[in-house]
């Protein structure tokens, strides 16, 4: 079977159809989906409406699961699948929630620009983002492409980033914004980890940055310099040209490349229900 596709941005993003996310994948469907995002890393499906088992299946067809932030939140899980992610903004009783709650700050936190998990290791590789219940308008899901961006960076800045090792942690980015739920267990749980900035994909043999929000040092250099840079990088790394921003539609699975891509939400109304559910694969490099 063919996958058809529709291309939503030159580089970045492809509307893919002709498909069922609910059925098991055929080896060869799972190739084609593996080589198109080697090229373009965004797929964007519509109508696959997934119950969370078999969001989770799909996912697991690209790696093992990554289980997020989950571990270090005070929250009770939800959701009885635990390889699923919740990301709806309502309390254990379906109640949305007041915008000052420190679980909305830590969903606040995804409008930030970061890839998923990369405080961790193993970081993550794919993540498949269900929109479950979405408000009318707002909350749009943007995507930088980081190749690209690495591409066009000047060959000094290339030099001179090219060796540079940076610091993630899944707490800079809640900190930022007033702090959130978690334990100091939690916190424990998940100490920095230090990536390069640039990355090469394995299946493109491109270069790509590899920032984002979690990062907060860079390794032998003093904190100032290491955090101008970053912003520096970042305000490069997402101009609009490297931008691709999906709408969403109930029903609608996105999924991406974290390793090329940072991706952010946009604001929405928070008094309105916003529900989505995430699988995330990690990276085991080879
Ligand atoms: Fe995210």
């Amino acid at each position: 079977m063919a996958i058809d596709l529709k291309i939503l941005h030159p580089e970045l993003a492809v509307e893919v159809s002709g498909i069922d996310l609910r059925k098991p994948l055929e080896a060869d469907v799972l190739a084609e989906l593996k080589s198109t995002l080697a090229r373009y890393p965004v797929l964007v499906f519509h109508d696959q409406k997934l119950s969370d088992n078999e969001h989770a299946a799909f996912t697991r067809c690209f790696g093992s699961i990554d289980a997020g932030l989950t571990l270090a939140s005070k929250r009770k899980q939800r959701l009885k699948n635990t390889d699923v992610i919740d990301l709806a903004n309502i309390d254990g009783d379906g109640k949305v929630l007041d915008a000052a709650n420190a679980r909305n700050v830590s969903l606040l936190a995804n409008q930030l620009w970061h890839s998923d998990s990369s405080f961790k290791s193993p970081r993550a590789q794919y993540s498949v983002l269900c929109g479950v219940d979405l408000p009318g308008e707002g909350g749009d899901t943007e995507f930088a492409d980081q190749r690209a961006a690495y591409d066009a960076l000047s060959q000094a800045m290339k030099v001179r980033i090219e060796p540079l090792v940076a610091e993630h942690s899944a707490f800079h980015s809640r900190g930022l914004l007033g702090g959130a739920d978690f334990t100091p267990e939690g916190m424990a749980a998940l100490p920095p980890v230090d990536w390069p900035i640039v990355n090469t994909i394995p299946e493109s043999g491109r270069k790509s940055l590899f920032i984002g929000v979690h990062t907060r040092e860079i390794r032998g250099m003093a904190t100032a310099e290491a955090r101008l840079l970053l912003l520096d990088l970042l305000e490069h790394a997402t101009q609009r040209d490297f931008v691709f921003r999906h709408v969403w539609h109930n029903d609608d699975v996105v999924m991406w490349d974290n390793r090329c891509t940072l991706h952010r939400g946009r604001p929405y109304d928070l008094s309105k229900l916003r529900e989505l559910r995430r699988c995330t694969t990690e990276y085991i490099a080879a």
